[in-house]
């Protein structure tokens, strides 16, 4: 079995024990599976079938080195939100013309770094943005290859925080204006309209949200024809969630025949950009229980050496990430708060849960941690960087050391 699993009495990652890890490398550390990372994106890849379509992993989600390396060499292409997303996607190996630069607000520097760079598109957030990467494009006299990402006014039911489809939201075109945009197109010499972009929320679990915002994306492909513009592709954004809690989220098969269906008229090929769905349950992040106290009759604290500072999901949008012992003890349970060391109350990773009897040393881990886990971590109370481990073929190896405080202060002076 690939990923985590508990075969006996200790939990593994692709048959290595979390212990002998988090022995050798200390904790807190991230831990993936190369094999669940592989297996994830084909398994997306595969469910798409015969219509064309490219996955362009989300490096947001995990941009580590040696993560969007294997995904690189697994085929996949990336969907950078940063000039230094672009960067590190190159040092990984992705050619600039399997990039696509989203996200809102690319300052001049980024863009006059990303027109030339000949990326397969900068998806345009807005009528300004694209006026400034027309601009460039003049100046440098290139033609910019460009999508535009329209606001479809649709909810994607996930946490507000991280839903990004509503008019209220600050991404994307309003569906009008992208329309007036459209109509400018052929006249501008330095633009090449590419793909029409949307992408309403992540962590999405329902399917009539994506479906929609995939239909409209295909209303508007035919009203782009009719200006006389061919867009090569359209560009159906990330989104599809993960069960955290074992509740019912759409197969991969469900979510590629949902925007398949929605667009197949077109005839036009997809781009998806997932980040989660592929790496979200391929990494783990183990910690140690520090310190064991009282909170109410029923229930203890269990503070552990991990918290919002290596796993801030649960602390900025209440997410839940199942946590277990590694090595449970079978005889009794008990009901714990699991809290990180950061001086906070928010530093919570996981309230109420019922697992086996805890001992100060024990080692837990933090499941379906390998998206937006190590790739949103702070150095707050001065605390490094977590180790990443990733395990291949029966052997494991650190693709990150654990920062140290002398890291940390490198880029400080006096
Ligand atoms: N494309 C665009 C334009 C995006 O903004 C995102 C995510 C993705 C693709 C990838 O979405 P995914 O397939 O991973 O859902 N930190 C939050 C998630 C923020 C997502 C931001 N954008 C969390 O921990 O839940």
């Amino acid at each position: 079995m690939i990923g985590f699993s508990r075969p006996a009495h200790q939990f593994v990652c692709d048959g290595v024990p979390l212990s002998a890890i988090a022995e050798a490398e200390g904790t807190p550390v991230y831990i993936y599976s190369a094999a669940l990372l592989r297996e994830r994106y084909q398994a997306i890849d595969r469910a798409f079938g015969g219509y064309p379509h490219r996955l362009h992993y989300a490096l947001k989600a995990n941009s580590s080195l040696a993560v969007a390396r294997l995904l690189r060499e697994s085929g996949s292409a990336a969907d950078a939100n940063s000039i230094w997303e672009i960067e590190l996607a190159r040092r990984a190996g992705f050619p600039p013309g399997d990039v696509i630069f989203t996200g809102v607000g690319k300052s001049a520097a980024e863009l006059e770094c990303a027109v030339p760079l000949g990326l397969k598109a900068i998806n345009v957030e807005s009528a300004g943005e694209l006026a400034r990467v027309e601009a460039i494009a003049e100046r440098l006299g290139v033609t910019a290859r460009v999508a535009l990402r329209v606001n479809p006014d649709i909810d994607s039911k996930s946490h507000p925080h991280i839903s990004t489809g509503l008019k209220i939201n600050k991404f994307g075109i309003p569906l009008d204006e992208t329309r007036q945009l459209v109509a400018s197109i052929p006249r501008r010499r330095h633009l090449a309209l590419v793909a029409i972009h949307v992408h309403v929320g992540s962590q999405i679990t329902a399917t009539g949200p994506l479906a929609s915002a995939a239909a409209l994306v295909g209303e508007l492909a035919v009203e782009v024809r009719g200006h006389g513009v061919a867009l090569e592709y359209l560009d159906l954004g990330g989104g599809l969630g993960i069960s955290y809690d074992h509740r019912h989220v759409p197969t991969v098969e469900q979510y590629a025949r949902v925007l398949t269906d929605s667009v197949r008229s077109t005839r036009l090929p997809i781009v998806i950009e997932p980040g989660r769905a592929i790496a979200g349950p391929a990494g783990a992040l183990v910690a140690r229980v520090v310190d064991l106290k009282p909170r109410t009759a029923d229930s203890d604290f269990a503070v552990l050496d991990a918290g919002m500072t290596e796993l801030m999901r649960p602390a900025l949008y209440g997410a839940y990430h199942r946590i277990e012992p590694v090595r449970p003890n079978a005889a009794s349970e008990r009901q714990y708060e699991f809290v990180g060391p950061v001086c906070e109350s928010s530093d919570v990773v996981g309230r109420d849960r019922m697992v086996p009897t805890l001992e100060v040393g024990d080692l837990v881990w933090i499941a379906d941690a390998g998206a937006y886990g190590s790739a949103m971590a702070s150095n707050y109370n001065r605390r490094p960087l977590p180790a990443e481990v990733l395990v291949d073929d029966g052997t494991w190896r650190v693709i990150r050391r654990r920062q140290t405080l002398d890291d940390m202060t490198a880029l400080e002076s006096v």
